[in-house]
């Protein structure tokens, strides 16, 4: 719940095995294609985070039918969503709310630049200061139309019956705006193209796949042909690996501790955080490792300390650990050091999280120094805890408590309920894990 307040108590270390929540990115993908699909699909282990719960109410509000099989805490969520087909959706009855979430938005708005209706979308306070031109440019470009506030949350969406197929080349690497415009490339007279200058995520072009649907890869261009249709299906969201990687970052921080992740995505596009652990010093093992149903892959692994040094993240690794940045940054905190270049999408997130990491992270007595563009934070001395605002992002939230097990005294952090966006589970599979 926003605005709770949370007092997090060092640690000594962590041991334990978790299954984390189902990975968010992929869980709002299924959702989005199984409502354009045709026939039922039914997904297993959809996260049981806000923000996907955003995506399920908005396709209820475009005339989906989704029923909730089940929920449970360690299993997730299995959904039933009744597909409506290519161009299905009907016009909703109000404003649509994406609240904290803006891959449902972003990736939403391309679905509806093919409807022909319009539709209002908006968010949250944080939502409503992030960026959509990205989106609005290629959008509008094949025939959409777009009203914002200076770019920004509330969007209106006037969808077009005809959209045309384009080569875009957006201007920072962002799987969001790859996703609007292949979704809406779907529904075009043509080919459209996406050139990425670093590779994201590919998550929607797996999913594409799995639901029947072609996509085709050459070098750094991705592209669909529009006019096909999707097939329903039965699938599985792996655990997700940016909420997994608390749980690797506390286990690298505290000497003897190990925890043992269970089904969690490994996705290569995903998997730049197994890397950095490792050159911190973490000992990272893949104890098993499978195709997952729909072309994503899954596995156990296996993480514990062993010692911390000081390492870089290169601007060409950041999209592919983007998230797992705050993380790293409480990692570095316990000891080693870490800087990071190349990474300003960081301020366009839920939260500017350069600037609200070194607030809090400095709060609580580490020495990190902001950059435009990253932070580097050197590991001096050890935390005393302290008082500080997650500023109800949710990574924010979680990152201050891993920073937190390792200080002299307890950590207060305002607004933590924030987790709840990804991983409702946080705070208690915490406790979970103390030894
Ligand atoms: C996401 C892509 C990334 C990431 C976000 C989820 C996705 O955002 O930070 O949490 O699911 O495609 P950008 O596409 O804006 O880089």
């Amino acid at each position: 719940m926003p605005g709770q307040t949370v007092m997090v108590q060092p640690t000594p270390r962590v041991r334990g095995r978790v299954r984390p929540p189902g990975d968010k990115s992929i869980s709002h993908r299924y959702a989005l294609l199984a409502a354009i699909a045709d026939g039922d699909s039914t997904i297993r282990g959809y996260s049981t985070g806000a923000d996907c719960a955003s995506t399920l109410r908005c396709l209820e509000a475009l005339g989906v039918k989704i029923q909730e099989e089940s929920r449970d805490s360690v299993r997730g969520r299995e959904i039933r969503i009744a597909g409506r087909g290519i161009r299905g959706l009907t016009p909703p009855p109000g404003v649509l709310d994406a609240g904290n979430s803006g891959s449902t938005i972003r990736m939403l708005a391309g679905i509806l630049a093919a409807h022909p209706f319009r539709t209002a979308i908006t968010g949250d306070d944080s939502l409503r200061r992030r960026p959509m031109r990205r989106i609005i440019v290629p959008l509008e470009r094949m025939g959409a139309r777009f009203t914002s506030d200076a770019g920004r949350p509330p969007l209106s969406i006037e969808g077009a019956s005809h959209l045309a197929a384009i080569d875009f080349e957006p201007d920072v690497p962002s799987a969001q705006v790859k996703s609007a415009v292949l979704l809406a490339g779907l529904h075009a007279d043509g080919v459209t193209s996406v050139r990425e200058s670093l590779p994201t995520r590919d998550h929607t072009e797996r999913a594409l796949r799995a639901f029947g649907g072609t996509v085709s890869n050459v070098y750094s261009t991705v592209s669909v042909t529009g006019g096909q249709r999707l097939r329903s299906c039965e699938l599985v969201v792996p655990g997700d690996i940016s909420s997994a990687t608390f749980w690797m970052v506390a286990a690298s921080a505290l000497p003897g501790s190990e925890v043992t992740i269970e089904e969690v995505g490994l996705n290569p596009t995903r998997t730049g955080i197994l890397d950095v652990l490792r050159r911190l010093g973490a000992r990272v093992d893949v104890t098993d490792s499978r195709g997952g149903a729909a072309g994503e892959p899954m596995g156990t692994l296996v993480v514990s300390h062993g010692g911390l040094r000081n390492t870089q993240v290169a601007p060409e690794e950041v999209p592919g650990l983007i998230d797992e940045l705050p993380a790293l940054a409480a990692l570095a905190t316990h000891g080693g050091g870490l800087s990071v270049s190349g990474a300003q999408e960081l301020r366009v997130k839920e939260s500017d999280r350069i600037s609200a990491l070194a607030e809090g992270l400095r709060r609580m007595g580490a020495e990190i120094e902001e950059r435009p563009d990253g932070f580097e934070v050197r590991a001096t001395r050890r935390l005393r805890g302290g008082e500080v605002d997650a500023l109800n992002d949710h990574r924010l939230a979680m990152a201050f408590a891993i920073a937190a097990l390792g200080a002299s005294g307890p950590t207060t952090i305002h607004d933590a309920g924030a987790a709840a966006v990804s991983y409702p589970e946080f705070f208690s599979v915490l406790e979970s894990l103390r030894a």
